[in-house]
């Protein structure tokens, strides 16, 4: 059958399992034919948070990065930045308290909340301690030979900052890993029991956090949420519900993102063996070039909205006021008008203006971060284990949101020490 545009359903999270990710050859007809096409909603949704209205799929690079640096006419706040319709009036409000479902000139206010936290320096000065625990996480593993990638290395590292940046003791990051995956896997049944288990997960969160606000306003320290404690915006505390979303963002945002990410990357080695072989020719030289084309080629998150704040134009298409935008990383960086042979995987590329941490107002905080993270879990992996292998089938998050990978057996030999 040929492809046409509408042949593929954006929300269905099947599609996305069944293509092994986002349907690039379909993404790449849009990207041709229909820059700005109208997805229509589901007949029968296959998702447990509904798509009630259709949406404009945005594919072209240029495209997704104007109506990112443009909140005034391409709203987060008005019905929030997922391509999910949140209809319960008390739900929408209590997302809306999240910044990342704020538009200017709210926006900005709490950002610089906590946007100290995620500085270049801030994340110099936690990347001597970040790089023993990546030390530390092979270690575990480097004596088995074999070892399941995803929760035996990619999740660690991720897991441990976060709790430690919001204060979480040691003991309960693994409620957080949970909790985080439930919040975040509603469609995929390995995950998570559906809607009501997503509900409980955060439910679960907010009491918890209240009782990190408890801790924190009796003895101040220099964690995230201590700092929300105790900080104002104009002139006003900020609420229970503010600082319980704020939690819930940043071990959601702060998790799953550079887990999956940390495994692309080792399943783009496996699945381009001269690339791998290039890179472990000299692991200093290529990494961050490597670390920057993996995230053009699989961005872990697949895409964002906007919502239309009043009538535009784009590229001839009318768009009315209150419509959904959905803006496709993956296929703003396969864009062919920026990337030159888009759809090589070369980690000698100079891989700059991806947009995987997406773009303006709302550019990723945590990119810092999640680089540096990725550097010293990756460096690790493959200076102690160079000889790491596929050992088993990998298996896809079901969801239209997260280009996620569930599991990833692998393999090693040799095992190598390192001052
Ligand atoms: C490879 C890893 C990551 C990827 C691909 C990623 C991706 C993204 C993207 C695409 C956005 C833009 C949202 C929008 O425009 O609506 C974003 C925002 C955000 N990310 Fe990340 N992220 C990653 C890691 C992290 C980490 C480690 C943290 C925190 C510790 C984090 C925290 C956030 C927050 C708080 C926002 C909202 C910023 C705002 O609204 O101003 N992210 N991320």
């Amino acid at each position: 059958m040929k492809l046409r545009p509408g042949a593929i359903d954006l929300c269905d999270p099947d599609v996305f399992v069944e293509h092994g990710g986002p349907p690039h050859e379909y993404l790449t007809l849009l990207r041709r034919e229909a820059p700005v096409h109208w997805n229509p909603p589901p007949r029968t949704p296959k998702t447990q948070a509904p798509v009630r209205h259709g949406f404009h799929v945005l594919s072209r690079h240029e495209d997704v990065k104007y109506v990112s640096r443009t909140p005034k006419l391409f709203s987060s706040h008005s019905g929030a930045p997922f391509l999910w319709d949140i209809e319960e009036a008390n739900d929408l409000a209590s997302v809306q308290t999240q910044m990342i479902a704020m538009d200017p000139p709210s926006h900005v206010k709490y950002r610089r909340l906590v946007q100290s936290g995620f500085t270049p320096k801030m994340v110099g000065r936690i990347e001597p301690a970040i790089r023993s625990e990546a030390a530390r996480i092979v270690t575990r593993v480097a004596g088995r030979g074999e070892c399941e990638f995803v929760t035996d290395i990619a999740c660690e590292l991720p897991l441990r900052l976060i709790c430690e940046l919001t204060g979480v003791p040691a003991g309960d990051r693994p409620k957080v890993f949970d909790w985080s995956n439930r919040m975040i896997g509603a469609d995929d049944p390995d995950l998570s029991n559906g809607q009501e288990d997503t509900r409980a997960a955060q439910t679960e969160m907010w009491l918890y956090c209240n009782e990190l606000v408890a801790k924190k306003r009796a003895a101040p320290d220099d964690t995230l949420i201590s700092k929300l404690v105790h900080a104002e915006v104009e002139g006003h505390k900020l609420s229970e519900m503010e600082i319980n979303n704020f939690f819930v963002l940043l071990s959601v945002a702060g998790n799953e993102t550079t887990r999956n990410m940390t495994s692309h990357f080792m399943r783009l080695m496996f699945e381009h063996p001269e690339q791998y072989e290039l890179l472990k020719s000299d692991v200093d030289r290529f990494l961050p070039g490597a670390i920057e084309e993996a995230l053009r080629f699989s961005p872990p998150v697949m895409n964002f909205r906007r919502t239309a704040t009043q009538d535009v134009e784009l590229r001839g298409t009318k768009i009315r006021e209150g419509e959904k935008l959905y803006l496709s990383y993956p296929s703003a960086n396969r864009d062919e008008e920026v990337f030159e042979d888009s759809m090589r995987f070369d980690i000698t590329r100079a891989a700059h203006g991806h947009l995987s941490f997406g773009i303006g107002e709302h550019f990723c905080l945590g990119a810092n971060l999640a680089r540096m993270q990725l550097q010293a879990i990756l460096r690790e992996v493959l200076l102690r284990l160079p000889d790491m292998s596929l050992a088993g089938p990998i298996e896809i998050q079901r969801s239209n949101f997260i280009h996620g990978i569930k599991r990833m057996p692998v393999q090693f030999t040799k095992v190598l020490t390192r001052s």
